[in-house]
């Protein structure tokens, strides 16, 4: 195990700023919830020393969402490009970081079995994709932005347009996973699993900002979000629910 993998000591958890993990408001937390204090295991070597990632992992299209499941041609929707940068907590770059994305199309549908929303797949979108992050901790990804979609929870609920994201550090135990929102969409404040986020500066660093800067002319717009790992101000990510 090389001293390049061995991590840095962890800063505790700031259980004021993470949510619950039982919300009555959003009814399957209520099942998916523990219901017994968790255990502490101390992580094996393996936990600690692995995955070790390379660009030789991945196809050149893996970061490209409207390319990398094109058939007949490009996706429906608009596309935008979402980047940003990966750093911990005192603003260090994180290179080598494996972040995965998965995404409902433009039309709010998941190609994924248990989605039946009425809205309809699209042929040339799959909705996953995958970079590593730089030396500088920034990475990119192309993609079209998805749409809001309804879920079973109370009556009339639609989930905001968000995309999935994990990270996967220096370790196993270092895979941390949240959702990304788009500044400015009305369901963001409407949202039952938003609100589980009572700390509006925690949820304020969930919502990418409309980047024109980065935007490309005649060809998308962008968005940014930076992903702060640990510390006062990370993200809060869904791996991380307080028992
Ligand atoms: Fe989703």
């Amino acid at each position: 195990m090389g001293s390049s993998r061995v991590l840095d000591a962890y800063y505790p958890r700031n259980f004021a700023v993470h949510p619950r993990a039982n919300d009555p408001a959003y009814k399957t937390s209520l099942l998916r919830s523990p219901r017994h204090a968790l255990l502490s295991i101390d992580p094996t070597p393996t936990e600690l020393s692995g995955p070790g990632f390379s660009p030789a992992d991945l196809d050149p299209l893996d970061h490209d969402l409207t390319q990398n499941h094109a058939h007949t041609g490009l996706p429906i929707g608009e596309r935008i490009i979402i980047h940003g940068r990966v750093i911990d907590e005192q603003a260090r770059p994180l290179p080598n970081v494996l972040i995965e994305i998965w995404q409902a199309n433009a039309g709010g549908r998941y190609r994924h079995d248990k989605d039946r929303y009425l809205a309809p797949l699209d042929p040339n979108f799959g909705g996953c994709g995958r970079t590593l992050s730089g030396q500088d901790g920034s990475y990119f990804f192309r993609t079209i932005r998805p749409g809001p979609y309804p879920w079973r929870n109370r009556m009339n609920d639609w989930r905001p347009a968000h995309v999935h994201f994990a990270i996967s550090g220096k370790a196993w135990c270092q895979r941390l996973v949240t959702q990304m929102y788009f500044e400015g969409d009305p369901l963001i404040q409407r949202d039952a699993i938003v609100a589980t986020v009572a700390d509006h500066q925690a949820l304020d660093r969930l919502i990418a900002r409309f980047d024109p800067h980065a935007s490309l002319p005649f060809d998308c717009l962008a968005y940014r979000f930076d992903l702060v790992l640990r510390g006062r101000r990370a993200q809060f990510f869904e791996t991380l629910l307080p028992e």
